[in-house]
């Protein structure tokens, strides 16, 4: 089984998305989107920003690694009676079904970043874009001290190091790797553009509860977990993490939690 692949059918990422469907709605408010538009969504997960991009008009086709993902936003655009909004399954490093210049708009939020060989990633998505054409994606940025970042750290340090030769998602969250992706695709440095931007996610309950939606759905706080019951420090683990979403919930509020989470915003302009 891909490891890739394996990681993220784990759990049920819908629980987590269900959280981020604001932010997912504002970004995708700011594309200038059009009803002529032909959009791809690189793992786009449940459809938190192809939902909304489907809803302004925009044909939009969703490729993701996870099927149980695939099949959940497929029911998603049925229930929204959106015929225009597709979900397939597929790896973002290698799109062969897709023909070149097929799109207006590629767009990756915290999806892209996650599929092995970024290089390919960089390649597969400018090709696919028409000339004259946008990619946009959401990265996150290591150690950044919000969110994300931080639970990604925290989990680093009860699991197993990855294999020799693992290149970090989160390297997708530094400037110069992405610059060096897309300049090796062929684009001019001058057409890729930077910004940091801020997606909040929204759960309408404690902190504690929110982590333990994360211990249960969330394929990477899952292996995080497991590796952290193998060597009895689950407890400290669920502590770390209890303590961090309660210092970074900034609903004023003990039985809800919004917590802002800082991201790379990268503008190609092909
Ligand atoms: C953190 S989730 C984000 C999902 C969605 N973009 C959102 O914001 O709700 C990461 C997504 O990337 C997908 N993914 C991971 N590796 C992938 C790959 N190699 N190709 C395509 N999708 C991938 C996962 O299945 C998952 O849906």
């Amino acid at each position: 089984m891909n490891p890739n692949k394996a990681l993220w059918e784990k759990g049920d990422f819908t629980r987590i998305a269900a959280t981020m469907r604001d932010s997912g709605e504002v970004l995708v408010q700011r594309l200038g989107l059009t009803s002529e538009m032909k959009v791809l969504d690189l793992g786009g997960g449940d459809g938190t920003t192809a939902l909304p991009a489907a809803k302004l008009g925009a044909e939009v086709l969703v490729v993701d690694i996870a099927r149980n993902l695939v099949e959940a936003g497929n029911r998603r655009a049925a229930e929204h009676s959106l015929a225009k909004l597709r979900f397939e399954e597929g790896d973002a490093s290698n799109l062969e079904a897709l023909p070149d210049g097929m799109f207006d708009l590629v767009v990756s939020i915290f999806g892209a970043m996650f599929a092995p060989k970024p290089f390919d990633v960089a390649k597969e998505m400018v090709r696919v874009t028409k000339p004259g054409r946008r990619i946009v994606m959401g990265n996150w940025i290591p150690n950044d001290p919000t969110l994300v970042a931080q639970i990604l750290k925290i989990s680093a340090h009860y699991t197993p190091p990855p294999p020799e030769g693992f290149v970090s998602p989160m390297t997708w969250g530094i400037e110069s790797h992405v610059l060096e992706r897309f300049t090796a695709a062929g684009v001019p440095a001058d057409r890729i553009s930077f910004a940091r931007d801020t997606f909040t996610f929204h759960f309408p309950g404690a902190p504690s509860g929110f982590v333990a939606e994360f211990r249960k759905y969330y394929g990477p706080t899952m292996n995080a977990f497991d590796a952290a019951e193998k060597n009895g420090r689950a407890g400290e683990l669920q502590k770390e993490l209890e303590e961090l979403f309660t210092s970074q919930n900034k609903s004023g509020r003990d039985d809800a939690t919004a917590v802002p989470a800082t991201f790379l915003r990268v503008t190609v302009a092909l």
